[in-house]
């Protein structure tokens, strides 16, 4: 196994890191409970998971000034600086939906993000340092330390891309389901499916059925959050909340009403024929 994967595994494994990497998701944790929060933070409203994209602008400003560093002279050092204080502005956001994605991890890729967040807040501390120097008029100084960062949050980031690359962190955990391709009964009679959702196996994957304004739903069971069933949660108002981190969706669509799950519910179609339910998709 590559040497690398070999130390992240060691890090997941660590149980030297377990006490402080709970603590810090259970401190953190209500903050990002109200529905606005962990929508805003999760990417709800981007319909794609937001501390990805934000890191993208952290990184890249930081790079940015790295270059100018490397490559510029001294009259390039006002633009270097521009660039380090955009990068420390923007970890503000990517901090805060770091943190509420933190908060719904447990186990093996909490003590990787909890490693992950250190490293990313120590390249925060050092550009930080590094502004203050360049201020101060110790440009050399402020280089180095933004050097410095730049390592450190390379370091971060590719632990960041283990997390949602190997380990499926804030990935839609039905990107890959199918259906049945043509149409499969249930064995489920149309008259018994009600607004209390019931599950059938379609193909390989277990499908919701539920009765919305009188119309038969087809929904996956499968939570596009982290994978886990949905069919335990309790429904509430055409919803149902995922029993392991809170995910709400709408009954009628799969439509996500409050995060942390980014990505809506697969929709399978459904129709009736001889009086039993059908299902193919999904669509
Ligand atoms: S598995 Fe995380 S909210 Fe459903």
């Amino acid at each position: 196994m590559h040497a690398v994967r070999r130390m992240i595994d060691a890090v997941g494994e660590s149980d030297a890191l377990e006490a402080p990497a709970a603590r810090v998701a259970d401190a953190v944790r209500g903050w990002f409970a109200p529905r606005a929060v962990k929508n805003a933070l999760s990417g709800v409203w981007l319909g794609h998971r937001l501390h990805p994209l934000l890191t993208d602008a952290v990184i890249g400003t930081w790079a940015s000034a790295g270059l100018l560093d490397l490559l510029g002279d001294r009259r390039d050092e006002p633009a270097a600086q521009r660039l380090v204080a955009a990068g420390l502005a923007a970890s503000i956001p990517t901090v805060a939906a770091g943190l509420s994605d933190y908060s719904d991890l447990y186990d093996h890729g909490r003590r990787i993000a909890f490693v992950h967040a250190m490293a990313a807040d120590a390249a925060s501390v050092l550009q930080a340092a590094s502004l203050l120097a360049r201020r101060g008029g110790h440009a050399a100084r402020g280089r180095w330390l933004s050097l410095a960062a730049l390592g450190v949050v390379g370091a971060a980031g590719y632990l960041g891309g283990h997390l949602s690359q190997v380990l499926g962190v804030g990935v839609d955990h039905t990107a890959f389901d199918e259906g049945p391709k043509d149409w499969e009964d249930t064995g489920v009679r149309a008259s018994d499916v009600t607004s209390t959702p019931q599950v059938v196996v379609a193909g390989e994957h277990q499908v919701l059925l539920v009765r919305v304004d009188g119309a038969i739903v087809a929904l996956a069971n499968r939570c596009s959050h982290a994978g886990w069933p949905l069919d335990d949660g309790p429904v509430e108002d055409g919803c149902i909340t995922c029993p392991y981190h809170g995910s709400v969706f709408r009954l009628a669509d799969g439509a996500v009403v409050r995060g942390p799950a980014a990505a809506p519910q697969l929709r399978y179609g459904v129709r009736e024929r001889d009086g039993r339910v059908e299902v193919v998709g999904p669509r």
